[in-house]
């Protein structure tokens, strides 16, 4: 929320309050120790993103977009920038106006709030009510249908985040280097470089498939030059790509597993730009570097769940299970619980489970599934849910709560994604017990140890998932196995260390090569 005092008296308080006048945050709460400021390399860092789970979430983006700054922190003075959408003006945390940016093209004027969280991560909130406040999730309404005008609603992300590097609009804080993430920050470096900023960038991609394609009518309303459109710029098609904007205009791409940078250089993966990463790998321009999950995500202590419990407390986990066996409408069962907890969309395989759900319920297994996403494949959960009455329950939503409890309750978690760049569900349900029976690519390739911490299958069809559904069934029949299985997945060292240390590296070279070549 706004305080009052900057709603009334808006404009007398943009030139007022600076950013020297706000308390130093950056010196109170956890996670902010004093020791963390010794890094001589110390880099200010605008991260740009359309989620973050402090506030808005629709996926792995909004957690990644709250873990990585914080992790970082002890090294670099990370800052997120994030359109001002109602859960975001509407969180009890105040905002301050700190700044103020002219509009461009069909881009309207918008002001920048900062919003201190209460330990010390500094947001910037991109204010502008006629593109963002609107109810729905951040690209759409309820009803899963995107927003028409996203290309203008993102670009004007972009546009501040290039705005601020460019030290415009007194937010008086200009970042060492701009980090975007997926196609809605995509023109940040694009705008940036069109600028002629020195400043480097580092763009990351979450999910390739997402590209943010519009007709290159639009250019005008953009404001991209016609020099863009040609196949080092963001020309796709014939049409104008977000996604390839902010990977061909910044300084270095990465994404979010090992396995999944070697995927997007081939057909099979690579959504059209297979040879465009690909001559970025050979220069050395793409990397992996995966993702964590953070500490919340510790049975023993997360408050979300029926019952917190440790390492070999299975009665705990039953406990749970019966929870979710209720939330779902499930019968009373001694046989294994499979959890689907995903957005619903294409990637993420659903027609697969559709069409297991007979073998699974025929071996004594139940499934609770709660997602939300597109409405067809809402439907077809809801349908799967009729066909087998007390077998399967299905929730359609987003809950964070039923989430946890879900991954605590169950035995075996469903992951049958086509493509998977990173996936942390399935890094969630392991740390919980829960081992992830899930197709052999990307990240769940990188983070799941067949037969070891979950199952692995390789076609995309439903007599490989069978395979892997078999040995799960086994495994579920032979309590020590299973309970070896459990202890090996819930002490697998999932965590955001392995990634700090990469993207410092990254933020350090980067703004060192940047500043080599200005000089
Ligand atoms: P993606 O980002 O492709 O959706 P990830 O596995 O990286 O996949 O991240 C998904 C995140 O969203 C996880 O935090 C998962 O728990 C959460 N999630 C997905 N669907 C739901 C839901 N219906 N309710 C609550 N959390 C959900
Ligand atoms: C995307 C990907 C998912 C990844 C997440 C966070 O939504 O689909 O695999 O874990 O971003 O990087």
């Amino acid at each position: 929320m706004i305080s009052a005092a900057v709603e009334t008296h808006g404009e007398r308080l943009n030139q007022q309050v600076t950013e020297s006048a706000l308390p130093d945050v950056t010196k109170a709460g956890r996670g902010t120790p004093p020791e963390s400021h010794a890094n001589p390399k110390r880099k200010k860092v605008l991260f740009v993103t359309s989620e973050i789970s402090d506030l808005v979430k629709t996926g792995g983006l909004g957690d990644v977009s709250a873990a990585l700054p914080r992790a970082m922190h002890p090294l670099h003075d990370v800052r997120v920038l994030i359109p001002g959408y109602p859960q975001v003006m509407n969180s009890d945390n105040p905002i301050h106006i700190v700044g103020e940016l002219g509009g461009h093209a069909a881009l309207p004027a918008c002001k920048i709030g900062r919003m201190d969280l209460k330990d010390g991560l500094v947001i910037y909130v991109l204010i502008c009510p006629e593109l963002f406040q609107r109810e729905g999730t951040p690209y759409g309404a309820n009803n899963g249908r995107d927003w028409p005008d996203n290309h203008i609603r993102f670009a004007r992300l972009g546009l501040a985040a290039a705005d601020i590097a460019a030290g415009e609009g007194m937010v008086h804080w200009k970042p060492d280097l701009v980090h975007a993430h997926d196609w809605p920050a995509g023109l940040a470096p694009a705008y940036m470089h069109w600028r002629g900023l020195k400043t480097p960038t580092l763009f990351t991609v979450h999910n390739l498939a997402y590209q943010g394609v519009v007709s290159r009518a639009c250019c005008p309303e953009l404001a991209i030059p016609p020099h863009a459109l040609q196949q080092e710029g963001m020309e796709f098609y014939g049409k104008l790509s977000f996604l390839k904007a902010g990977m061909a205009y910044s300084s270095h791409i990465t994404t979010v597993s090992a396995t999944y940078a070697k995927e997007i250089t081939t057909a099979e993966f690579g959504c059209g730009l297979q040879g465009f990463l690909s001559s970025k790998a050979q220069q050395g321009l793409l990397s992996g570097i995966p993702n964590g999950i953070d500490e919340s995500w510790d049975s023993a202590t997360d408050p979300h769940l029926i019952c917190p419990f440790s390492l070999n407390d299975w009665d705990g986990k039953a406990v749970n299970a019966s929870h979710v066996r209720q939330l779902f409408k499930l019968q009373p069962s001694t046989g294994p619980l499979f959890a689907v907890v995903s957005r619903l969309v294409y990637q993420k395989g659903l027609d697969l489970t559709q069409g297991v759900a007979e073998f699974i319920v025929a071996n004594g297994g139940q499934i609770a599934i709660i997602g939300r996403g597109e409405p067809e494949e809402e439907q077809a959960m809801r349908e799967l849910a009729l066909r087998f009455p007390g077998q399967i329950g299905v929730r359609i939503g987003f809950n964070e709560t039923d989430a946890r409890r879900i991954f605590a309750g169950s035995d075996f978690l469903l992951m049958p994604s086509r493509y998977e760049p990173c996936g942390l569900s399935q890094m969630y349900a392991q740390r919980f017990g829960s081992l992830p029976v899930a197709r052999n690519t990307g990240g769940l390739a990188d983070t799941i140890e067949d037969g070891v911490t979950g199952f692995l299958f390789n076609e995309s069809t439903v007599a490989s998932y069978e395979q892997a559904l078999s040995r799960a069934f086994y495994v579920y029949s032979k309590p020590n196995l299973l309970n070896a299985m459990r202890c090996l997945s819930m002490t697998q060292p999932f965590n955001w260390c392995q990634a700090v240390e990469p993207y410092a590296r990254l933020y350090e070279e980067l703004v060192e090569r940047a500043t080599a070549t200005t000089y």
